[in-house]
């Protein structure tokens, strides 16, 4: 494990003149920037014109790192295909479900199954690899940029052909595939493979099931480009490793969990959504899932943002102390690199009002001045580098469920998996509750609790688990619309949830969406959604005025199952999980204090370091489980060594 804080940015010096360089390297010392992700668009800057390289540049970049002591996160340069690319092989650019080739001049202007683009992206990786595979200043690769984040699905010839291809790789016969997407509904028989297509623009609803292994195969394809890359690289440089930078818990369209399984270290990148009240906690939960995701090592915040992005309706600068506050944040859920985009603010191009380390106004600047103190800060606590944090809380999310459940034919559109999960995510985080998050096959042997705020879809083996875990004496909860279908978005029949009605010990026979909240007989307040349920072995703990169960416990094995059939209010659902934690013997790591977070990292040897960080305008002080108190002024963070 390092020995120190990677911190840094995206360092884009073909923006600059080179005389900038110097100065940047230099300004970079002074703010305790010791990693820099270079190269993630330069392709049209390294390959001007197809098969034409030019690297003197970039060997004097990559040079006044190694003699600055700054490592490089080195990109290969694949997510901005140059103009020239396009010119050439406009075949190879992506195609929207209505049919619409999209055009050169962003970025991401490539479709993922074209073999073109793969043999264009693979041809400049291997340069770059070629060039600086012993260079001092590679510390790892920085795959592509964000997979997916522009071109996630792409309709073409040439990706309907890849999907086909994906198709036969995973059902038996092309009567399993019309079985599994149930075909016989709406004469959609197949009689050839060569007639399926992706779920392009149709009159109705697409086929649920073509749609969600759409999905599946188009996050599989971005994948398999990155393997093509990463294995690429590997054969040069066996001992770097290598990464891309996710957008874990931002964006949905690519498989985290299958991505992280082929990184050497798992990256990501968070930002900070405006409208949404208490910001912190969304950024919470991608730092919980990042380290989830790398099985609980130390991850990468590849990056996040000094201040205000350019991409929101209104860009909100970060108050003071906000940088600090965020930066902590991810450091206390086991980042071990702080890392933004971007070093020096663009002058021009589509992102020049995105905040940067060095800010357009220069050094004379709040933002430098906290950036700096920020380098300081992280290069005192580089003790924590290689510590952990363990939770005994998980909660269950996956990809092909919130696909599935993304067909637009719902019971009813109030119901959102994701904000869901975040909904019960914070609900913990507000309990000062350290939460990781599982996938549904996940090993779930090492928690005390598991949540599952809403997972429509769940594999046979999914559903095993869980039951498995509550055996074992695991304590579960349950939202409603859980285990509903199967891997192919088919009912499970016989009653809901099909997939866990003998875990939870009860039986529905009929949803029954709500279009007004309905208050139960707790005083607590259901909306969205209801249904019709009867309890078989459950005993019920709320009811619905009619009497109906609301909130239900079953005792199944060693353990106990709780099931909520409607979304209960925040306060009501934090009632809820602390019922279960008490159950689980799952404890904070220190009393609570509303807006004020405290999180333990780890080391092996028993060194821990208590992070107290206060997200409120008054000083706050808290009780630390295992005895001591510590106090936190008003937006401050204090680091305990333990
Ligand atoms: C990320 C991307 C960066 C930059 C940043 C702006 O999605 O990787 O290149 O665009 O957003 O917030
Ligand atoms: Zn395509």
């Amino acid at each position: 494990m390092p020995d120190v804080i990677a911190y840094g940015g995206d360092w884009n010096p073909e923006q600059w003149p080179e005389e900038t360089w110097q100065q940047d390297v230099a300004l970079m010392r002074e703010a305790g920037v010791n990693r820099v992700s270079v190269g993630i668009f330069s392709w049209s800057s390294l390959e001007p014109a197809e098969g034409v390289f030019d690297f003197g540049w970039f060997d004097r970049v990559m040079d006044l790192l190694a003699e600055n002591g700054i490592g490089a996160n080195l990109a290969t340069p694949t997510a901005a295909p140059p103009p020239w690319f396009a010119d050439a092989y406009p075949e190879a650019l992506p195609v929207d479900a209505d049919g619409r080739r999209l055009h050169h001049g962003s970025r991401q202007g490539f479709c993922p199954s074209s073999p073109i683009y793969r043999e264009k992206a693979l041809r400049i990786a291997e340069q770059v690899a070629l060039r600086y595979r012993d260079h001092p200043a590679l510390v790892m690769w920085h795959v592509h940029n964000e997979y997916g984040c522009h071109n996630a699905r792409c309709y073409c010839d040439t990706s309907a052909a890849a999907f086909r291809a994906w198709l036969r790789a995973h059902h038996s016969s092309l009567e399993a595939l019309n079985d599994a997407w149930g075909t016989a509904f709406w004469s959609q028989r197949y009689s050839e493979w060569a007639q399926i297509l992706p779920p392009r623009a149709t009159p109705s609803f697409p086929n649920p099931g073509q749609q969600l292994d759409f999905r599946r195969f188009s996050s599989d394809a971005l994948v398999e480009l990155y393997v093509a890359e990463r294995d690429l690289l590997k054969r040069l440089t066996p001992d770097v490793p290598a990464t891309t930078n996710l957008m874990a818990g931002a964006h949905w369209d690519m498989d985290c969990w299958a991505f992280a399984a082929e990184l050497d270290v798992v990256s990501t990148d968070h930002y900070l959504i405006g409208a949404r009240r208490e910001r912190h906690i969304d950024l919470a939960f991608a730092a919980d899932y990042a380290r989830s995701l790398n099985g609980g090592r130390p991850w990468l915040l590849m990056e996040h943002s000094t201040s205000a992005v350019n991409w929101q309706p209104r860009n909100l600068a970060k108050t003071p102390g906000e940088l600090r506050r965020n930066s902590l944040a991810h450091l206390a859920r086991g980042a071990d690199g702080i890392m933004f985009f971007q070093w020096r603010q663009s002058r021009a191009g589509a992102e020049k009002w995105h905040s940067a380390m060095l800010p357009h106004a220069g050094t004379d600047t709040r933002i430098w001045r906290e950036v700096t103190a920020l380098g300081a800060e992280l290069a005192g606590l580089s003790a924590v580098a290689g510590s952990t944090v363990s939770a005994d809380v998980a909660l269950l999310v996956d990809h092909s469920s919130v696909w599935a459940q993304d067909h637009p034919a719902q019971p009813t559109t109030e119901l959102d998996p994701v904000e869901e999960a975040k909904r019960w995510h914070a609900a913990l985080w507000r309990a000062g509750v350290t939460c990781d998050l599982a996938h549904p096959e996940g090993d779930l042997s090492g928690y005390r609790l598991v949540v599952v705020p809403q997972l429509y879809l769940v594999s046979d083996a999914g559903a095993a688990n869980l039951e498995e875990f509550a055996r074992r004496g695991g304590v579960v909860a349950v939202g409603p619309y859980s285990g509903i279908v199967d891997e192919h978005d088919r009912v499970r029949l016989g009653g809901y949830p099909g997939a866990w009605r003998d875990l939870l010990g009860v039986r529905a026979e009929e949803f029954l969406p709500l279009a007004e909240p309905i208050r139960l007989a707790s005083g607590a307040s259901g909306s969205g959604w209801s249904e019709a349920v009867r309890v078989t072995t459950a005993k019920v703990l709320d009811t619905y005025a009619s009497g109906e169960p609301a909130w239900t416990r079953n005792e199944f094995g060693d353990g106990a199952a709780h099931y909520l059939t409607t979304l209960f209010d925040d306060a009501a659902l934090a009632r809820v999980l602390a019922a279960a934690c008490r159950e689980a013997g799952v404890a904070p790591a220190a009393t609570t204090v509303p807006g004020v977070e405290v999180v333990r990292r780890a080391h092996p040897d028993g060194r821990s370091f208590l992070f107290a960080i206060n997200h409120t305008e008054r000083e706050a002080a808290v009780m630390v489980a295992g005895g001591g108190s510590v106090t936190v002024a008003a937006g401050d963070v204090v680091v305990v060594p333990g």
